[in-house]
């Protein structure tokens, strides 16, 4: 496959295009003026391949940041190759310049591809809250879905666009059952999420397939929300977050990246909950990670702890949304880690 990635150099963004390349597909990563992958040569992180995956051990490709625009062959692409005495199957990556916010985006570095990966949006956990931080949340997510969208509306071939949202879509829920046909919540992030996947209809309007994957909490061993609570659960300091009862819900980077490559290759469409199947509560998450790595959760964390270690998205994980994942189950889609113990297994070994 040739997939196109916006977003591509964050937490998701980053394993997701080293999953691809090891899989031996061709990613074209679109790069922002300002962005990290400008000042540097990044080369796709690890991630964190699935088991089994060709990419363990392998290196992706590492071109030269901030290429011509135009044709993906105008920009800067590294060849797979063979590595070691098996045959490792490695796609090629070129990074390709967009300005989402002046609406900068050759309609030739989306032409051809088999789909359109949007992961691109300003960190919810990164920073405080602060009205002009809320309208850059809203307005990083608004600029960049619709330029794709529109953008893919003006190619010949209606494409596919795999658009990366959240569960936050469906607010502060207490113990109610949240399918995709539920309503939507009416707090800050629901809010965002519905202008977020608004800002895709053009796309869906030309008859480009476009599925937004409302995405629970990535669980992984180094990025994300876990990966700053990991250092309080190694001490022992990491019980439940507030009461502990509301529900998290959650699924672990391979499997999120798995669904992102189920979504570019069955015809899913529309809301997608982009969650594991067992369902949990933050205290049963915390207290399934605390015992894989051998460590007490006990004490409870209030808020005011929680928000010195991951700022107002606190907020966000003390929210209680008890999201099933109706529309992966209904398509039979497989997870690597359904279970809340496998997933705690696989975040202790990392
Ligand atoms: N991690 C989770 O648990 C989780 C859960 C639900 C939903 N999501 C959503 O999934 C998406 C990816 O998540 P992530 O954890 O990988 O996020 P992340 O690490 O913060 O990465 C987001 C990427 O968006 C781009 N970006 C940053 N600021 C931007 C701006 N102002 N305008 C346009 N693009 C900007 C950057 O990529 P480039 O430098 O390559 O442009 C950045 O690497 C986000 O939209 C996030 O809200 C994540």
């Amino acid at each position: 496959m040739d997939v196109v990635v916006a977003g591509s150099h964050g937490f998701i963004g980053s394993a997701l295009v080293a999953d691809l390349l090891a899989r031996g597909h061709d990613v074209r990563r679109l790069v922002r003026p300002g962005s990290a992958a400008r000042r540097r040569s990044p080369a796709p992180a690890a991630g964190s391949p699935t088991a089994g995956s060709p990419a363990a051990g392998s290196t992706a490709a590492s071109p030269a940041a901030g290429s011509t625009a135009g044709s993906p062959a105008a920009g800067s692409t590294a060849a797979g190759s063979t590595r070691g005495p098996g045959v490792v199957a490695r796609g090629t990556v070129v990074d390709l310049p967009w300005d989402p916010y002046a609406g900068d985006l050759s309609p030739a570095a989306l032409e051809g591809a088999d789909a359109v990966v949007n992961l691109a949006g300003a960190g919810i956990g990164d920073r405080r809250w602060t009205p002009a931080y809320r309208r850059e949340i809203l307005r990083s997510r608004v600029a960049t879905t619709g330029l794709l969208a529109r953008t893919l509306a003006s190619l010949d071939e209606p494409g596919v666009l795999v658009q990366s949202t959240g569960i936050g879509a469906y607010g502060n829920r207490g113990d109610e059952t949240l399918t995709e046909t539920s309503s939507r919540g009416d707090d800050f992030l629901a809010d965002v999420v519905k202008a977020w996947e608004s800002a895709a209809e053009p796309a869906a309007e030309a008859g480009v397939r476009v599925a937004h994957l409302r995405s629970g909490i990535v669980l992984a061993p180094r990025g994300g929300a876990l990966g700053r609570l990991l250092p309080l659960i190694r001490l022992g300091l990491g019980g439940p977050l507030g009461s502990g009862r509301q529900w998290w819900p959650w699924i672990t980077l391979p499997d999120e990246l798995a669904v992102f490559r189920y979504a570019i290759e069955h015809p899913l469409a529309g809301p997608v909950n982009t969650v594991a199947p067992d369902l949990a509560t933050n205290a049963q998450v915390v207290r399934a990670v605390a015992r894989a790595l051998h460590r007490p959760a006990v004490l409870p964390v209030p808020r005011i702890a929680l928000r010195v270690a991951v700022g107002q998205f606190a907020d966000d994980l003390l929210r209680s949304q008890r999201a099933v994942p109706a529309v992966l189950e209904a398509a039979g889609f497989r997870w690597e880690h359904p279970t809340l113990e496998s997933a705690a297994r696989w975040v202790a070994e990392g």
